[in-house]
């Protein structure tokens, strides 16, 4: 993984800020992109070298062909999409502007960099696009979230088989649950509750997905040991029914 550049979304906390300090470590020059710039300059400054930040809301028209430009024009070896976020609150309550601005973010910009990067890729390059074990299940609570992944998973392990004879190479990575400020983000800032599932920090996404990255070989990675297992035994042992059931019991979105 020597020589090689990687730009990564949402690097400015959580599971997009630990691939920044790994990809840092194994050789990559990294430009981070996200909206908050204080803590994607603490971030380059640590990293020292020749990382970059970019500071853009891809919710926002201008910022996004920004990085669309920024990505055609310097031919990243590495992109990532992993900016995005979850609302967890029964559908209808959600104001519908807050629904476009989800799906802006966790569907139309990442198509659109996924679109821009692969035109310009070259044999040897790579594309993960960061999902949810939840786009393998229906979310009551988290029905505009989940429907998104569900989205980013399928488009993109059709990715994978579109592109592996150019020998780019396509990763839907799907994390479970991971200590990040994610769960906050979707709650919303005024409500606390746990969601008391187990979880594991991003290092441990991070860690399978680099693996994943040197092997070149799986459209999708699924991280978290519990997580693999639950997504792999749930939809042999239980009906669509049983499992929508009990998905809505325990989902924090809802009280
Ligand atoms: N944590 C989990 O349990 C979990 C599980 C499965 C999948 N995921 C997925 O993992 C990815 C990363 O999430 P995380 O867990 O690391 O959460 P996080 O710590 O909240 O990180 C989200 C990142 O996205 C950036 N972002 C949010 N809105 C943005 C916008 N409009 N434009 C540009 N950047 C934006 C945030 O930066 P700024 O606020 O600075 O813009 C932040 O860097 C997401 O796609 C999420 O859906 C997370």
């Amino acid at each position: 993984m020597q020589n090689s550049n990687a730009l990564i979304t949402g690097a400015s906390s959580g599971i997009g800020l630990v691939f920044a300090k790994e990809l840092a470590k194994e050789g990559y020059t990294v430009t981070c992109v996200a909206r908050n710039e204080e803590k994607l300059r603490r971030l380059v400054d640590d990293l020292g070298g020749s990382h970059r930040l970019i500071r853009a809301d891809l919710t926002d028209k201008d910022d996004l062909a920004a990085v669309s430009q920024e990505i055609h024009d310097t031919r990243y070896s590495l992109l990532i999409n992993n900016a995005g976020y979850g609302i967890y609150e029964k559908f209808e309550n959600i104001p519908i502007e807050k629904i476009h601005n989800l799906i802006q973010l966790n569907i139309n910009a990442l198509v659109q960099l996924s679109h821009v990067f692969l035109n310009t890729a070259s044999a040897g390059a790579a594309l993960i696009n960061v999902s949810s074990v939840l786009s393998l299940l229906p979310f009551p609570g988290g029905a505009v979230y989940s429907g998104t992944k569900a989205f980013v998973t399928n488009f993109t392990e059709a990715l994978w088989y579109e592109c592996k004879d150019k020998e780019i190479y396509v990763m839907a990575l799907l994390p479970g649950v991971t200590d990040t400020d994610f769960h906050q983000v979707a709650l919303g800032k005024t409500r606390t509750k746990e969601t008391n599932r187990p979880s594991y920090p991003p290092e441990v996404v991070v860690k399978e997905a680099i693996r994943a990255l040197k092997k070149r070989t799986q459209p999708t990675v699924i991280s978290g040991p519990l997580y693999k297992f639950l997504a792999i035994l749930t939809p042999r042992i239980l009906s669509r029914a049983r499992m929508v059931k009990i998905m809505g019991a325990n989902s924090p979105g809802m009280d």
